[in-house]
C-alpha cells in the first residue's frame, strides 16, 4: 500500500510530567476542557502529532513499545490480546512523558463474539430496542478484551445491492438507519461514556459512499448537495446529535473530492453545522489513498489536505507523523489546526475516563458468549428473518412431517452463517441450522442430509442426485442456500444476484421431485431469485444470522416463532433494474404498472404502440420484493386510517391513527409503517418517504388502535433554495404493511 514509515526518534522537548487530569463522574464539562487545554500546553509538536497518529501492529512488540513511550502513537487498532493490551498501555501512562492513554479501536461491527445477524439483518427487525441491545452486548464483550473504540455503526445509505458493503449498513433508507443507527451508538456508548463497558461509536463512512458507482467498492459517487442534505446526511446528523464520539470519513470522493480532503463536509457541515466535538478519523490508509485519486501528488500534500479539511487522526499511513512539521514550518497547516486536533482527540480520551481507568481487569470471570447473549442473538436473528413466500400456509412445518430432506451448501456452514467483518467470533460457537434440527427434531423426524453442493460458489453437480434421492424420500425439503461470508462486504462487489454456483439447478432438480421446497436463504445482501423462488413453495430470508442462526431458524420453521422480519432494502428481480429503491423521484412519464412487456409485443409493433412510460420493457419496473415487504404465518388488516386535522401548519404535530387486526391463526407481530408523499415542491420530491414505524404485537383475531405522532417540521427537506423547510401544499399518506400497500388519506399544509 502507500504506507510511509513512521519516522522515529523524535526528542522530547519537555521533561515534566504530567499527573493524569481525571473527569470524576458527574464533572462538568468546564472541567473537562480544562484539562484538555491543560494537557494541550504541556505538550511537544511531536507529541501532539503522535496523539493524531493510529498505528496498526507492524512490526516487534518492542518497536511499537518504544513508539509509544516516545508519545508517538494515540491510538492503536487490531490488537484484542487484553494481556498485551495492559502492557503497552502500561507504557503510555506510565513511561511516556505525558502519560497520555492510547485509544484502542477495532471493528466490532455485528458482535464481538457472539455474533449477531449483519446489520443488514438487525435493520429487517425494525426494531431499535433490539438493535441498541445488540450493540450494547458487543460493548461489553469488546471492552472485557480491552477495546475502548468501535469502528460502527456503518450508516451509508445503500441502494445498490452489488456493493458488498449492503451488508454492513441498515438498508436504503434514511429515516430507518437513522433510527436504528442512533440505537447501535447508544447500545455501543451506554450511558454514560466513562463506563468501563462503554466504548465510543464511530458513525462511518463520512458520507456518500454506498453511492458508490455501479456498486463497485471504492467506487466515485456523483450526489449532488441537495440529495446529500436529504438522504446520505441525516444518519450522520442525527448520530452527532446522540453524541456519537467519533467519525469516519470515507474511501470515495464525491463530485471529485475525496471525502478525507473534503472540508466542506468535515468543516462546514459536521463542525459548523452540527457542532460535532468528537474527533474525526480517517478510514484505512485514506489520507494516503487521495494519492490514487489524483487528488493529491504526494504524501506531504495529502497530510496537507487531509488536517486542514478537519481529519484529526490518520489511521495508518502515517503522513502526519512524516510530514505536519514540515508544513507547520512552511505555513501551510496552522498551529490551530493541529491544536484543535488534538482538542478534539484528548476531549474524547478524557470523556471515556481512560485517563482514570487505563486498563482492561483481566482477573474478571469472561462475559464473552454469556448464555443471556447468545439468548438476544437468537432473538435478533429470529426477528431479521423476512418470510417472502408462504405457499398455502405450508409453514410453519406440522407435526404431520416424518422425514426431511435437508440440502443445500448453508445449511452446515458455521462460518459462513456469521456474514462479512467477524474478525473475533469463532465458528465453533456457530450453531448451523442442520446441528440444530438434529439435536432438537431428531428424536421425532427422520432428518436426511445431502448438501447437493459443496459451498455456494460450488459448480460441480456430481452431488445433486444425492439431494434429489432424500428429496424423493422426504415430505418436505428444506434448501439452505445463499452466499458464502466472502462473497459480501468490503472489496467484494459481485456484478451477478443470481445465487452462485449450481445453488439453483440444486433447487430446480429436489423441486421436480414434486415434495414441497422450503428455501432458506442466507446472504449478505438482495439475491435475484425469482427463478429460485417460483420453484419454491416457501422462502425465508436471512441475512447471515450469526451465531445463533440454526435455533432461530428452526423456531421459525416449526413455528415456535413466528416471522415478523421486513426488508430494509427493495429486492431487484434483476441486476439490470439496480438502481431500485422506493423512495425514488416520479419522472414526468411515470410507469403505470399496466405496461406491454417484452413477450406481449406484436412482430412489427409501431414505435408508439408500446406507449412512452419510463420502464424495462423485459422486466418492468415492479421489483420483485418491495423495500419493506415481509410476511407472517398470520394475516393483519388495516382499517380506519385517520388523520387529526386535514390542514397542518409547520409548527403542528399530526397525529395518525388507524387499527390493525391480526385476523389469523398466530400471535404474531406486524411492523405498521407510516409513509409520506410531499405532492409538489420548489423541487421534485420522492413518490414516498418513511417517516414512522411501529411493532405490534397482536394475539390472533386482537385489534388495536395504532397512534403515531409526526411533527410537521419533520417534512422539511432542502428545497430550491438550499434551505431545510416544509413547503405548504398537498401531501399524500399512507399507513400499511410495505412501502407499496397500505391506507391512503391526504392533507395540507397551509
Ligand atoms: C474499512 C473501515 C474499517 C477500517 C478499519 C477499512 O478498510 O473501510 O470500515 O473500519 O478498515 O479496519
Amino acid at each position: 500500500m502507500y504506507m510511509e514509515k513512521v519516522r522515529l526518534g523524535f526528542a522530547c522537548v519537555l521533561t515534566c510530567c504530567f499527573m493524569a487530569c481525571t473527569q470524576s463522574p458527574g464533572s462538568t464539562d468546564k472541567k473537562l476542557e480544562t484539562n484538555v487545554e491543560n494537557l494541550l500546553a504541556q505538550m511537544t509538536l511531536e507529541e501532539k502529532i503522535g496523539q493524531m497518529n493510529q498505528i496498526s501492529p507492524w512490526g516487534e512488540p518492542t518497536q511499537i513499545a518504544e513508539s509509544v513511550r516516545k508519545g508517538e502513537v494515540g491510538s492503536i487498532l487490531n490488537v484484542v490480546d487484553p494481556v498485551a493490551l495492559n502492557a503497552l498501555q502500561q507504557v503510555a501512562v506510565e513511561e511516556s512523558r505525558l502519560k497520555i492513554p492510547l485509544i484502542i479501536g477495532r471493528d466490532v461491527i455485528h458482535g464481538f463474539k457472539t455474533i449477531f445477524p449483519i446489520p443488514l439483518g438487525q435493520a429487517a427487525s425494525f426494531n431499535p430496542q433490539l438493535v441498541e441491545d445488540g450493540a450494547r452486548i458487543a460493548a461489553i464483550e469488546a471492552s472485557s478484551m480491552g477495546v475502548h473504540w468501535t469502528f460502527a455503526p456503518m450508516i451509508d445509505i445503500a441502494r445498490d445491492p452489488r456493493w458488498g458493503r449492503i451488508a454492513e449498513s441498515l438498508g436504503e433508507d434514511s429515516y430507518l438507519t437513522s433510527v436504528l443507527g442512533t440505537a447501535m451508538i447508544r447500545g455501543f456508548q451506554g450511558k454514560d461514556l466513562s463506563d468501563p463497558t462503554s466504548i465510543a461509536a464511530c458513525p462511518k463512512h463520512f458520507v456518500g459512499y454506498g453511492a458508490a458507482e455501479g456498486g463497485r467498492d471504492y467506487a466515485s459517487t456523483f450526489i449532488p448537495e441537495r440529495v446529500l442534505r436529504n438522504v446520505y446526511l441525516p444518519p450522520f446528523e442525527a448520530s452527532a446529535k446522540e453524541g456519537a464520539a467519533t467519525f469516519m470519513t470515507s474511501f470515495n470522493d464525491n463530485d471529485g473530492v475525496p471525502s478525507t480532503g473534503n472540508r466542506f463536509i468535515l468543516e462546514q457541515v459536521l463542525r459548523k453545522e452540527w457542532g460535532f466535538d468528537g474527533f474525526v478519523v480517517s478510514d484505512w490508509a485514506s489520507v494516503a489513498e487521495m494519492i490514487s485519486h489524483g487528488f493529491c501528488k504526494d504524501g506531504k500534500e495529502a497530510a496537507e489536505k487531509a488536517v486542514n479539511a478537519g481529519v484529526d487522526m490518520e489511521m495508518v499511513s502515517g503522513l502526519y507523523v512524516n510530514h505536519i512539521k514540515e508544513l507547520l514550518n512552511e505555513g501551510k497547516v496552522k498551529m490551530e489546526t493541529i491544536d484543535n486536533a488534538v482538542r478534539n482527540i484528548l476531549r474524547i480520551k478524557f470523556r471515556l475516563g481512560l485517563f482514570d481507568h487505563p486498563y482492561v481487569d483481566t482477573n474478571v470471570p469472561s462475559v464473552l458468549y454469556a448464555r443471556e447473549h447468545l439468548q438476544k442473538a437468537k432473538e435478533a436473528a429470529i426477528e431479521s428473518a423476512i418470510l417472502l413466500k408462504n405457499e398455502n400456509g405450508i409453514l410453519p412445518l406440522t407435526d404431520k412431517i416424518r422425514t426431511i430432506a435437508v440440502i443445500g451448501p448453508m445449511a452446515d456452514a458455521p462460518h459462513d452463517q456469521l456474514g462479512t467483518w467477524v474478525f473475533d467470533g469463532d465458528k465453533n460457537y456457530t450453531r448451523t441450522p442442520l446441528k440444530t434440527l438434529q439435536e432438537e427434531y431428531g428424536d421425532r423426524i427422520r432428518i436426511l442430509y445431502a448438501p447437493g453442493t459443496a459451498y455456494t460458489r460450488d459448480k460441480q453437480t456430481s452431488g445433486i442426485p444425492a439431494a434429489v434421492a432424500i428429496a424423493r424420500q422426504a415430505d418436505i425439503v428444506l434448501a439452505f442456500v445463499g452466499e458464502e461470508a466472502i462473497l459480501s462486504g468490503e472489496a467484494h462487489s459481485l456484478a451477478n444476484l443470481n445465487l452462485q454456483g449450481a445453488q439453483s439447478e440444486l433447487i430446480a432438480s429436489v423441486a421436480r421431485t414434486g415434495t414441497p421446497v422450503v428455501t432458506v436463504v442466507m446472504a449478505g445482501r438482495p439475491l435475484t431469485i425469482e427463478q429460485d423462488a417460483a420453484v419454491s413453495q416457501a422462502v425465508l430470508y436471512n441475512f447471515h444470522p450469526g451465531t445463533m442462526g440454526g435455533p432461530a431458524i428452526a423456531d421459525l420453521l416449526f413455528g415456535k416463532a413466528v416471522p415478523s422480519g421486513k426488508l430494509p432494502v427493495t429486492f431487484p428481480r434483476t441486476v439490470g433494474q439496480i438502481p431500485v429503491y422506493y423512495s425514488h423521484n416520479n419522472t414526468g412519464r411515470p410507469y403505470q404498472g399496466n405496461e406491454t412487456l417484452l413477450d406481449g409485443i406484436e412482430p412489427e409493433a409501431g414505435q408508439t404502440s408500446l406507449g412512452n412510460t419510463s420502464f424495462y420493457l423485459d422486466a418492468g419496473n415492479y421489483p420483485l420484493y418491495p423495500f419493506g415487504y415481509g410476511l407472517s404465518y398470520t394475516t393483519f388488516e388495516y382499517g380506519n386510517l385517520s388523520v387529526s386535522s386535514d390542514r397542518m401548519k409547520p409548527s403542528d404535530e399530526l397525529t395518525v391513527t388507524i387499527e390493525v387486526t391480526n385476523t389469523g391463526k398466530y400471535d404474531a407481530t406486524e411492523v405498521a409503517q407510516l409513509y409520506v408523499q410531499d405532492c409538489f415542491g420548489s423541487v421534485t420530491r420522492p413518490v414516498k418517504e418513511l417517516k414512522r414505524f411501529t411493532r405490534i404485537p397482536l394475539k390472533a383475531g386482537e385489534k388495536k388502535v395504532v397512534t403515531f405522532t409526526l411533527p410537521v417540521e419533520e417534512l422539511a427537506f432542502y428545497n430550491i433554495d438550499m434551505k431545510k423547510m416544509v413547503e405548504p401544499g398537498d401531501f399524500n399518506l399512507w399507513v400499511g404493511p410495505n412501502s407499496r400497500e397500505g391506507l391512503q388519506t391526504s392533507f395540507v399544509v397551509e
